[in-house]
Formats: structure tokens, C-alpha cells, sequence
């Protein structure tokens, strides 16, 4: 018999809503939040009004497009944590309401392995999921680690920024430079036509697997600034080279160690995910990498790199097969453990 989960995903500044049939998606709507783009940055107590707005039209959505019942689901799954206090609990006090009018059990999933266990949603066609074991690098807004994924229940940080992440270099890059939030997107398009060796970003130098991206942006920040002094309009007669070239820097980072992990592991299956995975520059050298280091690499398809509901739900899927329920007492996470 199939199991049909609903995913809620409210950690930041997007609600989504996604129902599964085991781990075939049937809906995933994503309402996003331009509100934010004024501010050129999320402001919580905004992002947590616009998700109560939201959440009982986006569930709506989601049912109808998934062409079922609401009493046709077997359990709610919901992100716990790690986000936004006032934004999780939106989600988390919605999915629990709504599974005991239903009776029905509620699963809590943490954001970072459900970006992770993206990969494993199918869709109409087959595709080739990854095999355990497999290393994923995790690259979002607020993270970035290297992952060592045994199974969809044991899964170990072999690596983790030490100050800001991938997906925040990105942003205050754009931001530097002018352009809205979030400013990944736009690095990306102005990258395509920069030249990445235009300008020189120093790698940084950490220890072992890990990461740290804040001397980056500082770097990047005193460049732009000096060079300010003597042309005012630097920026805007260097926007697409200084794009190129700071996406090189931080994709080279990002790289660097991954392909050290493999070599300390010795796996050769290798996932990325999150927000930042949908950057062309990254999924790009990732694949040239992999050819050449013969490695197996999984690429998430755009609509699972940034945060949605229907990674929640494969995640739930998961859950649910080993009957890992949460009880109606529990509470949202702002920096859940992994
Ligand atoms: O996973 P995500 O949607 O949210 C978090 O869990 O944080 O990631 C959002 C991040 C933002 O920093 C955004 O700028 C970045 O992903 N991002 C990109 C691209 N698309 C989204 N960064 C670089 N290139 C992109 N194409
Ligand atoms: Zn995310």
C-alpha cells in the first residue's frame, strides 16, 4: 500500500507545501516572500507574518494539485529546525494542528538532511539515485558542509564552515556590488560572461575538511573599496570580471575540499545540495572534477536546490518506514542538532 506524506517547510523565507507518494512527488508549491528584497535581506518578523498568511493557501494548493484527500495522508512532516524561531513555529504549530484533526502522526525533519535526501525524490521518469555510502556538500544560506551519508538515518558532518557560508558569501558579494537579495542568482548570471581570472580572491587556509568564507568577504570588500577610491565607477565597469572572479574563489574553495574528502574516505559517489548547488560555475566544475577524478556525481534538478517542501517529505518518507513519530508536545529548533 502507498503511503502519502505532506511536507511543510517554513525554516526562512519560503513556505512550501509538498505532497508524496512514497517517494513520487505529486505536488511541491512554494510561495517566496519579495518582501524581503526591500530590506536586501530577510527580516524574521516579517518572514514569520507572511508564512502565516500563506501556509493554509499553500496546503490547499498542494492537495489540490496532488489530486488528493486530505484524509488520505498517512502523516505530516514538518521542518523542525535548524531557521528562523518565529518562522518554524508557523510550520511546526500548523503541521501539528492539522495532523490531530486528521489523527494522524506528525515527523520532524531536520532542513539540512532533507536537502541531503533531495536526491532520492522521484519524479515521472527514473533516475539514478545515489548509493550509500555517498559524500554530499551541503551549500545553502546558512551552511555549508561536507556530509557522509550512510544511510537516510546515519548521516555524519565530516566538515563544516567555521563562520559564514557559502550561500552568505555569495549574498554579501551582491550586495557589495548592488544587486538585490538574494544576490546568488545574480552572481551566477553576471559570472557567465566575466573572466574568473580577472582578479585574484586568496583561497582560504583551514584545517582539514572544513571552511571558512568570512575572510573571503572581507577581501572581496577592501578590494572593491580601494579600487572605489580611484574610479568611482568600478564596480559598474567590472561588475561581470568581479562576479566571475569571486565565484571562481568560492567555488575553488568549495572544490578543494571536497575533493579531499574523497581522497581521506575513498568514496567516490558525490552529491551536492542546497541553495548554492544551483549555481551553474559549481555544477559546472563539479562535473569536469568528477570526470577526471572519476567520481559518480549526483546534481540536484533546480526546483530541489533551494528550500522546498517536497525534499520535507521524502525525508518523512523515510521516517515514517521506521515509524519515527514525534509527539504533539514537541517544539521548532532555531539550531537543531544534525
Ligand atoms: O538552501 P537555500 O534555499 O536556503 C537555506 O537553507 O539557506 O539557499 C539559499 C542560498 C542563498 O544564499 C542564495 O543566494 C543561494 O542559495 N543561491 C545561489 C544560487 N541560487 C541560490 N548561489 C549561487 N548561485 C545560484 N544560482
Ligand atoms: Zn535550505
Amino acid at each position: 500500500m502507498s503511503t502519502y506524506i505532506l511536507g511543510i517547510e517554513s525554516s526562512c523565507d519560503d513556505t512550501s507545501a509538498a505532497v508524496l507518494k512514497d517517494t513520487v512527488i505529486l505536488s511541491n508549491v512554494i510561495a517566496n516572500q519579495d518582501i524581503h528584497k526591500t530590506y536586501g535581506g530577510v527580516v524574521p518578523e516579517l518572514a514569520s507574518r507572511a508564512h502565516q498568511q500563506n501556509i493554509i493557501p499553500v496546503v490547499e494548493v498542494a492537495l489540490r494539485k496532488a489530486n488528493i484527500q486530505k484524509k488520505q495522508l498517512n502523516a505530516i512532516a514538518f521542518t523542525r529546525g535548524p531557521g528562523l524561531l518565529g518562522s518554524l513555529l508557523v510550520g511546526t504549530s500548523f503541521a501539528k494542528s492539522f495532523a490531530l484533526g486528521l489523527n494522524i502522526p506528525i515527523i520532524e525533519v531536520n532542513h539540512l538532511k532533507a536537502h541531503i535526501l533531495a536526491h532520492f525524490i522521484e519524479g515521472k521518469d527514473p533516475k539514478k539515485i545515489p548509493e550509500f555510502p555517498f559524500l554530499c556538500l551541503t551549500v545553502s544560506g546558512g551552511h555549508t558542509q561536507i556530509v557522509k551519508v550512510n544511510s537516510p538515518s546515519d548521516m555524519h558532518i565530516i566538515g563544516n564552515t567555521i563562520d559564514d557560508a557559502a550561500g552568505e558569501a555569495f549574498d554579501k558579494t551582491a550586495k557589495i556590488m548592488g544587486l538585490p537579495y538574494p544576490g546568488g542568482p545574480h552572481i551566477d548570471r553576471l559570472a557567465k560572461i566575466g573572466n574568473p581570472e580577472a582578479f585574484h580572491f586568496p583561497e582560504p587556509k583551514i584545517q582539514g575538511l572544513n571552511y571558512s568564507f568570512s575572510g573571503l568577504k572581507t577581501s572581496f570588500l577592501y578590494f572593491v573599496r580601494d579600487h572605489l577610491k580611484e574610479n568611482p565607477d568600478f564596480i559598474e565597469d567590472n561588475k561581470a570580471n568581479l562576479a566571475a572572479s569571486m565565484q571562481h574563489a568560492i567555488i575553488k574553495t568549495l572544490l578543494g575540499k571536497l575533493k579531499r574528502a574523497v581522497r581521506e574516505t575513498g568514496i567516490r559517489e558525490v552529491a551536492i545540495a542546497g541553495g548554492v548547488s544551483a549555481n551553474s560555475g559549481l555544477r559546472n566544475a563539479l562535473t569536469e572534477l568528477a570526470q577526471k577524478e572519476h567520481w559518480t556525481t549526483h546534481i540536484p534538478e533546480f526546483q530541489f536546490t533551494t528550500d522546498n517542501a517536497a525534499m520535507i517529505a521524502v525525508t518523512g518518507y523515510f521516517k515514517y518506514l521506521n515509524k519515527d513519530f514525534a509527539s504533539q508536545n514537541i517544539a521548532p529548533l532555531a539550531k537543531s542538532l544534525f
